[in-house]
């Protein structure tokens, strides 16, 4: 059997989760530049041992190795399920083979998940609530549910005697980079990345879980994608930003253009923010990448969306990043939609249509037939000049 340098990240508790430095797209939709990291940790007690969370599917035998090599013959007694998503409860099913006599540890919503997922028997699940703890001698494992984060039966895992906070997807960051956040040098790029892709949805859930905790000691954050916190107010002090949706004087640009002609309204756009001193993120979304988008999503203030008419409405690629864009969320105030056509509008109400049922205020739009003339450039400087005024305040 080959032999692991396995990390122990405080006396009895050691990393042994996988490393995945190849993937490349989460749920057929994020990309992942830097792959990620399917964290799970094995907590020894003087009597009982166990695992918290699991790997993808895939990586079983891996895990079971590292597991065999710290431990030897005895088996685990616990796998505490925090999250059901297969990223980290893929394993589940061969753990509870090779361990027969584990019990799994998850929450109420979790114990159905796991019958159906992973047909774990219901006489193997012990179903816990906020503060239920189990003692493995010398190391308690108290519970903390945690919901929609990132699923229904999302929970954390705190182990009380070392004050590590074991949150699961809460926290995260998709990268195979390091094993602390002191070795990550982009490390908040990277997790505001993360946050805006799979927690942004549910911001309000995220408040509710920050406060929950906020009077737990916690010494060290362990989630389950990306590094370890040894620093926690770091990760901790922007999560209470980005959960409160705080967002700054920036404006994200996002754009389609077939000829030129949506892209020059953009240009004259994205110069009259910059004189007015408003921050700009431009993305041109044929060749841009949507995590990037989603990372700027989370404190924007204002959308331009720019996008030319095909077959009576948006572009394809733009509907695409505008319904996403509205999926995750982003607590976007302001907006405006530049757009050209051919022979017959129709993008411009689309887009409308899309961003109607959001809370953006959508200051004005502009529809051009054909490639931008001068008093059409001026419209949008008077636009843009209105724009940057909503967005200072
Ligand atoms: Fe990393 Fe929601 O799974």
């Amino acid at each position: 059997m080959k032999t692991y340098n396995i990390p122990e990240i405080s006396e009895g508790i050691y990393w042994v989760g996988i490393k995945d430095w190849n993937r490349r797209i989460f749920d057929a939709l994020i990309p992942l530049p830097r792959g990620t990291t399917y964290n799970a940790y094995l907590v020894r007690g003087k009597e009982k041992t166990a695992l918290i969370d699991t790997v993808n599917p895939g990586f079983e035998r891996e895990l079971e190795e590292k597991i065999a090599q710290l431990m030897g013959e005895p088996p685990l007694d616990y796998i505490v399920m925090n999250h059901a998503e297969p990223d980290h409860a893929g394993a589940i099913p061969v753990m509870m083979e090779l361990h027969k006599g584990a019990q799994l540890i998850t929450t109420e919503k979790g114990a159905k998940m796991a019958q159906t997922y992973y047909n774990v028997p219901a006489e193997r699940i012990r179903a816990v609530k906020d503060g239920d703890a189990i003692e493995l001698g010398g190391k308690t494992l108290k519970f903390i549910e945690a919901p929609f984060l990132h699923w229904p039966e999302t929970m954390f895992t705190y182990l009380a005697e070392d004050k590590i906070l074991f949150s699961c997807d809460f926290f995260g960051a998709h990268t195979a980079f390091g094993l602390y956040e002191d070795e990550v040098e982009d490390i908040l790029p990277l997790a505001k990345r993360y946050f805006g892709e799979i927690m942004m949805p549910f911001r309000k859930m995220g408040q509710k879980a920050l406060e929950k905790i906020q009077d737990l000691e916690i010494k060290v954050i362990a989630p389950s994608h990306g590094p370890i916190y040894k620093n926690p107010e770091k990760i901790l002090e922007v999560y209470r930003k980005w959960t409160a949706g705080e967002t700054t004087e920036k404006a994200i640009i996002v754009y389609v253009s077939m000829w030129k002609s949506t892209e020059a309204m953009i240009k004259t756009m994205v110069e009259t923010l910059l004189a007015e001193g408003i921050e700009v993120s431009l993305y041109n979304v044929v060749n841009s990448d949507i995590g990037d988008i989603a990372g700027d999503l989370v404190d924007a203030r204002a959308i331009v969306l720019g996008t030319p008419t095909v077959l009576g409405g948006m572009h394809p690629v733009a509907a695409h990043a505008v319904n996403l864009a509205k999926a995750l969320r982003p607590p976007l105030k302001y907006g405006v939609v530049l757009s050209s056509y051919g022979w017959g509008g129709g993008a411009r109400r689309q887009a409308l249509e899309v961003l109607g049922p959001t809370k953006i205020e959508v200051i004005d739009t502009l529809e051009v037939n054909g490639p931008p003339s001068d008093e059409d450039h001026k419209k949008i400087v008077e636009i843009g000049k209105q724009l940057a005024a909503k967005i200072r305040g």
